[in-house]
């Protein structure tokens, strides 16, 4: 009866670099709840969501690349640590790398990302600058499955938010983050529930 309730957990591995505030609401409002745990966060920069993932109790790897280290090795350490864990999901949230084809296909439709634009409209950097500097009227934010091309995979889901004039890079920030910290988890759990 236990291993049927432990094999009936979804694993997720979060990868998260950057302040963590999408890790934070996965803790908030995934984490060991409704038959999702998240077993593990990896970040490559000394970043906030290690500290996150202390406080909640979550084993966190620090995993810089080193100097002469390939992308190629460095992706396999990576998916060494990653592989401990069993993940059902591989979640990224602000993890700035590109991951290579080898580990990518090793985890078909089981690697998924959130990006600040409406994609396939601006991919990268410099979302929210970019938009106002175009002029556009609509902007948002998109879940995606994760390929060997730079926010390029299969479109899950997308938000869409109006601009208005007086919006700066900072409020298109702020608006974008604050709908994330509610669709990423919902998205998520669906796709746990077998339900994309
Ligand atoms: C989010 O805006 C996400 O869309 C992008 O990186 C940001 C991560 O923010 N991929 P945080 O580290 O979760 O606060």
């Amino acid at each position: 009866m236990l291993a049927t309730l432990i094999n009936d957990i979804k694993r997720l591995v979060v990868l998260s670099s950057g302040i963590g505030s999408n890790l934070q609401a996965m803790i908030d409002t995934l984490h060991d709840q409704d038959g999702i745990t998240i077993a593990a966060v990896v970040s490559d920069k000394p970043s906030p969501s290690l500290k996150r993932a202390i406080k909640a109790d979550i084993p966190c790897l620090f995993l810089p690349q080193q100097k002469k280290q390939s992308n190629t090795d460095y992706d396999n350490l990576l998916d060494r640590f990653i592989q401990l864990f069993h993940p059902d999901l591989i979640v990224l949230s602000g993890f700035m790398r590109i991951l290579s084809a080898k580990f990518v296909d090793q985890y078909p439709n089981k690697i998924i990302n959130i990006h600040p634009s409406l994609l396939p409209k601006y991919k990268g950097l410099n979302t929210h600058r970019r938009v106002l500097e175009n002029g556009e009227k609509v902007h948002g934010t998109t879940i995606h499955f994760v390929n060997q091309f730079l926010d390029s995979g299969e479109i899950i889901a997308q938000k869409i938010i109006e601009i208005t004039q007086d919006d700066t890079v900072e409020s298109l920030k702020r608006k974008i983050k604050y709908i994330e910290h509610v669709f990423y988890p919902k998205i998520i759990k669906q796709i746990c529930q077998g339900n994309p």
